[in-house]
């Protein structure tokens, strides 16, 4: 079994325990980061200690590494587990203390973090596409923090998950937000077009990466939310995360995207995103 890391220490994974009283456990009070890692290196490290500070300070959470504490860790721990390609998952919680909605004084947060190998993406999920559902956007108004409180977007993922699709398309007041574990895309007459980075979507690190990669292949993004109506009538739909990348969708609800096959911008930017990745020094 793999070493884990639990408020400084490395131990096997069996060994790991947290208390009962942890605010992550009976509150959900705690955020998370996920990072994969190619040939022992992790995929914009930089990016995501700076979402998981920001995750931190929105919810008012002291960090309880410095960043060079997370770097060195993070490799002892792709290191011990036994390198190559990774999933690297943190998490922060407010720490140990009796129930109560408020906040706990001079606690120390709980610090874990483990990895695991890097679940390889089918690969029909990129000759053929994916199918995906839209569901109304149930969750709060903080989706730019990556909270622990995975609940609607645990429900939202089995809808899909009940019907044969593999992901959700959020509907908030008639617009397309992002996927239940994704941001989402849609091509328009040669255009990207996401939703915007405020609180009604989480700022993915791929999607950061994908518009850097259109704006190198002088392909147009519009940060602006397409309606449920355009999302329809869109030439090509993507969803992306950092453990599935960028992916096609070519069932919405039942019915073709388009021709029902991945689109030609989505190919370009695969191409563009598997070469960055072989490049390496991300
Ligand atoms: C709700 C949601 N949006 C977007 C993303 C994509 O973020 P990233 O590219 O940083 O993995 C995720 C990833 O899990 C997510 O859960």
């Amino acid at each position: 079994m793999n070493d884990v890391f639990l408020n400084g220490d490395f131990i096997a994974a069996e060994h790991a325990k947290v208390s009962v009283f942890d605010r992550g456990f009976l509150l959900g009070d705690g955020v998370y980061e996920v990072i994969p890692v190619y040939a022992s290196q992790c995929f914009r490290l930089e990016s995501h200690l700076n979402r998981l500070q920001r995750s931190l300070d929105a919810v008012r959470m002291t960090n309880p590494l410095s960043g060079s504490q997370w770097r060195t860790m993070i490799e002892q721990l792709i290191e011990r587990n036994g390198g190559g390609d990774q999933s690297v998952y943190l998490q922060v919680t407010r720490g140990v203390a009796p129930r109560d909605h408020v906040f706990p004084e001079g606690v120390e947060p709980t610090a874990f973090a483990m990895s695991n190998p890097l679940q390889a993406v089918p690969e029909d999920y990129k000759s053929k596409g994916i199918a995906a559902i839209t569901v109304p956007d149930i969750r709060w108004q903080n989706c730019h923090i990556k909270a622990i409180t995975l609940l609607p977007n645990s429900l939202l993922k089995q809808q899909a998950q009940d019907v044969g699709a593999q992901e959700a398309l959020l509907i908030r007041d008639g617009y397309l937000t992002e996927g239940s574990a994704s941001n989402a895309y849609a091509v328009i007459d040669g255009k990207i077009y996401t939703a915007p980075k405020d609180e009604k979507v989480l700022p993915g690190i791929t999607r950061e990466l994908i518009l850097e990669l259109a704006a190198s292949a002088n392909i147009t993004v519009k940060e602006q939310a397409v309606t449920e109506q355009q999302l329809r009538d869109a030439d090509e739909i993507w969803v992306s995360s950092s453990t599935k990348e960028v992916l096609p969708v070519t069932t919405l609800d039942g019915v073709a995207v388009s021709s029902g096959k991945p689109g030609e911008v989505w190919k370009k930017i695969d191409v563009l995103y598997q070469q960055y990745k072989q490049q390496g020094g991300f």
